[in-house]
């Protein structure tokens, strides 16, 4: 089976000393797992990235949640950190964010934009698509993803990361079908290229993390509040290690 991505998006959560002292209660499961061809990527904070770092950067790998957009590493950019920055921590960076999309109406071209910067500073970008519950409904949503795809993402770029993640699934306790998923990484790496890699996010948890991790057609999984507490992870660790 191909190598399988599990990403922790802590969101914003934890406060410094809050991320040190739950990287060092988690580090032990991390370390434990035993199936070497799962990379696991925690995404904490920009503040507590540094930390993290130094506490698990032996057993996983780190990534940012955003990026600045302005092409530069240092410069008079009140409040912005740049790829350049970040880059010291993190391999990853989440781009896109539904989040961010609709709280700080990040549009396709920005996020574009930063892609391109991350790959600039040797980060690879995890570009987030995902529809809101009326397109869905509308049945318009492929069309919808495929715009997404194809303004954020030219094809020509290695290392294409891309997780589908529906609105409607996020936190909210509704995981999205696996059919449904597989439809949408069939219409992604038709798209994109099979080198793409198809993660899905959206209220996974244990209960659901093996099927998602099962099909051959999702690389990975992007994973929010049941990153957030040691026993969650703990079992879906050992889900993994009792099917793999
Ligand atoms: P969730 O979040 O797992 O809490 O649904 C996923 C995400 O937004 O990345």
């Amino acid at each position: 089976m191909n190598k399988k991505y599990i990403i922790f998006n802590w969101k914003m959560n934890f406060t410094v000393s809050e991320s040190i002292e739950f990287s060092n209660n988690i580090i032990k499961s991390l370390a434990n797992l035993k199936n070497k061809n799962i990379e696991i990527i925690v995404c904490p904070t920009f503040m507590s990235l540094p930390y993290c770092y130094q506490i698990l950067s032996s057993i996983v790998k780190l990534g940012a949640q955003n990026i600045s957009h302005t092409d530069h590493e240092y410069g008079s950019y009140t409040g912005e950190i740049s790829a350049k920055m970040i880059s010291d921590y993190a391999e990853y960076v989440i781009l896109g964010h539904s989040e961010r999309r609709i709280f700080l109406n990040e549009g396709n071209s920005i996020i574009n934009t930063k892609r391109l910067f991350s790959i600039k500073n040797n980060i690879k970008p995890i570009v987030c698509i995902g529809e809101s519950i009326d397109i869905r409904n509308s049945g318009k949503h492929i069309h919808f993803l495929e715009n997404q795809i194809k303004e954020c993402i030219d094809s020509d770029y290695e290392d294409k990361i891309v997780a589908y993640e529906p609105v409607w699934a996020i936190g909210s306790g509704e995981n999205c079908d696996l059919g449904k998923v597989e439809e949408i990484s069939k219409l992604t790496k038709s798209i994109l290229g099979n080198d793409t890699l198809f993660i899905y996010g959206g209220s996974v948890n244990k209960d659901n993390i093996h099927s998602y991790l099962s099909s051959s057609s999702i690389d990975g999984v992007l994973i929010g509040s049941a990153s957030l507490d040691k026993n969650s992870i703990e079992e879906m660790l050992n889900i993994i290690d009792a099917n793999s």
